[in-house]
């Protein structure tokens, strides 16, 4: 479980994030929506530490992020996968070199251990066959799938996803939302995911988060965020269906 207790974030004096305490349930992909530009970045930077919160706090099972010394943040770091936006592999290693990485740089274990643990990852994701491929020779939806593939790898207890469907048609955006949840299930993870596309909302959105202008407004699971009265979010929510039936009536 992960904890935001009222997180603000300031860059010089554009208040960015505006007083957010949220829980992030273990088991569950937990949502957070928002239009662009409303913080939903900022927010995931500042959960997992890479941005220094202005002020409040964020606790992992109990643990104070602000607390943590350089030692315990590296290790923290270890129990933490994620998944930027857009696929963030390496380009120039192999499928199997990029999931091999995070086992190079933080375990001492032997080359067959990495082969098979990295095989393991690889197969858990269906991805067979692309070992030796480069990430240019493989599809947008097999490179996101190396990424959790690769995010997976040290089995995370934590997985963080930000837009992992930006750029993908929205069948294979089903199949990453679906591999992303039933692993978070499998393996007990707290996952946070960054979305504004309404089909993972009403796919995997198992605890949402909505913010708006940096503010939390509402939050909920999906079969209760279309019975509820709340402008923004409607407002959220409708240019999301809008935006969806324009897409289809120009195929
Ligand atoms: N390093 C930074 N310095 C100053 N302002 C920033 C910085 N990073 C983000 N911002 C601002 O914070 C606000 C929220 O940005 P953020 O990237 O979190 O939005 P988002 O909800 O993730 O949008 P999108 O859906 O487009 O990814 C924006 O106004 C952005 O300009
Ligand atoms: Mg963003």
């Amino acid at each position: 479980m992960i904890e935001a207790i009222n997180v603000m974030k300031a860059f010089d004096d554009k208040v960015v994030l505006k007083d957010i305490s949220a829980v992030f349930e273990k088991g569950q992909t937990n949502l957070i929506i928002g239009q662009s530009g409303s913080g939903k970045t900022v927010l995931l930077k500042s959960l997992v530490g890479l941005h220094n919160v202005t002020s409040g706090d964020i606790l992992y099972d109990g643990r104070s992020l602000l607390g943590l010394n350089t030692k315990q943040k590296k290790l923290l770091r270890q129990e933490i996968g994620m998944l930027f936006q857009g696929s963030a592999l390496f380009d120039s290693m192999t499928v199997e070199e990029n999931v091999r990485f995070p086992l190079d740089m933080f375990t001492n274990m032997s080359d067959e251990e990495k082969r098979d643990r990295t095989n393991f990852c690889l197969d858990r994701v269906k991805l067979e066959n692309a070992n030796s491929k480069l990430p240019s020779e493989i599809s947008g939806g097999m490179q996101k799938r190396v990424a959790i593939a690769r995010a997976i790898a040290l089995n995370p207890k934590y997985l963080f996803c930000d837009e992992p469907n930006s750029g993908l048609d929205p069948r294979t955006s089903i199949v990453i939302d679906e591999l992303i949840h039933e692993i978070t299930v499998e393996y007990d993870i707290t996952t946070i995911v960054n979305t504004h596309d309404m089909n993972s909302v009403m796919g995997i959105g198992d605890k949402i988060i909505f913010i708006f202008e940096g503010e939390k407004y509402w939050e909920g699971n999906k079969d209760d965020i279309f019975h509820v009265q709340n402008k923004q979010l409607e407002d959220f929510i409708f240019a999301s269906k809008m935006f969806r039936k324009i897409k289809e009536a120009n195929k």
